[in-house]
């Protein structure tokens, strides 16, 4: 398999269904081929006043931004250098987790991963595939609850990443057999990934 990028980012430790879809999708690929990322344990900063004007400065860092500068820096970096991205995006309130988010707004910078031309907009990270497993308490693929996944696919197109599959893991807390369901269907989605 080509270089990986594994993102995990459920709240739910070992209980989480994401981190274990995601797991036994990389089991098989050569570790100096892999790097993992573990946003729930390992959580970034979050975007504030701080963290936006030191991603936006091009002069005169304090050390507490150029370290936020540096930290996204490694994260785009990190993407840079896989082929494919496997993205673990669980549906907490209706949208992904909060630590997922605080890597998106670390990787999207302007002149670095996108930049406006006189035509729009263009992302600057060629050549990557992303694969997102979304797991589901409910059933949402295709209804108005699911806003997560279009925006995933903005998000991550404005970046240049245009390659995105989502595998769904859904009705995850709907009764023992709408679950196994769920999850076998997601195995069976990402053995076809493979
Ligand atoms: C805080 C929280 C919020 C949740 N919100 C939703 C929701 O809005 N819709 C839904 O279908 N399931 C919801 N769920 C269920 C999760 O999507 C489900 O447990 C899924 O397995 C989470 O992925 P994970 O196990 O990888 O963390 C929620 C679960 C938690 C813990």
């Amino acid at each position: 398999m080509s270089r990986v990028l594994a993102l995990k980012s459920s709240i739910l430790g070992d209980y989480s269904q994401s981190t274990k879809l995601v797991e036994e999708f990389i089991k098989n690929v050569d570790q100096d081929k892999l790097t993992v990322r573990d946003l729930a344990a390992n959580p970034l900063p979050m975007l504030d006043f701080s963290v936006a004007t030191a991603l936006r400065a091009t002069e005169d860092l304090s050390q507490d931004q150029q370290s936020i500068v540096d930290l996204s820096n490694t994260l785009i970096e990190e993407i840079k250098a896989a082929d494919t991205l496997v993205i673990a995006a669980p549906m907490y309130n209706f949208t992904i987790p909060t630590q997922l988010k605080n890597w998106i707004d670390l990787i999207a910078r302007a002149g670095v991963t996108f930049t406006y031309t006189e035509n729009g907009v263009k992302g600057l990270i060629e050549g990557k595939k992303a694969i997102v497993v979304t797991t589901r308490g409910g059933i949402h693929k295709d209804a108005a609850t699911d806003s997560m996944t279009p925006y995933l696919r903005t998000v991550l197109g404005f970046v240049g990443i245009t390659d995105v599959e989502f595998v769904y893991a859904e009705a995850l807390n709907m009764g023992e057999d709408a679950a196994a369901k769920g999850i076998s269907e997601a195995q069976s989605q990402l053995a076809e990934l493979v």
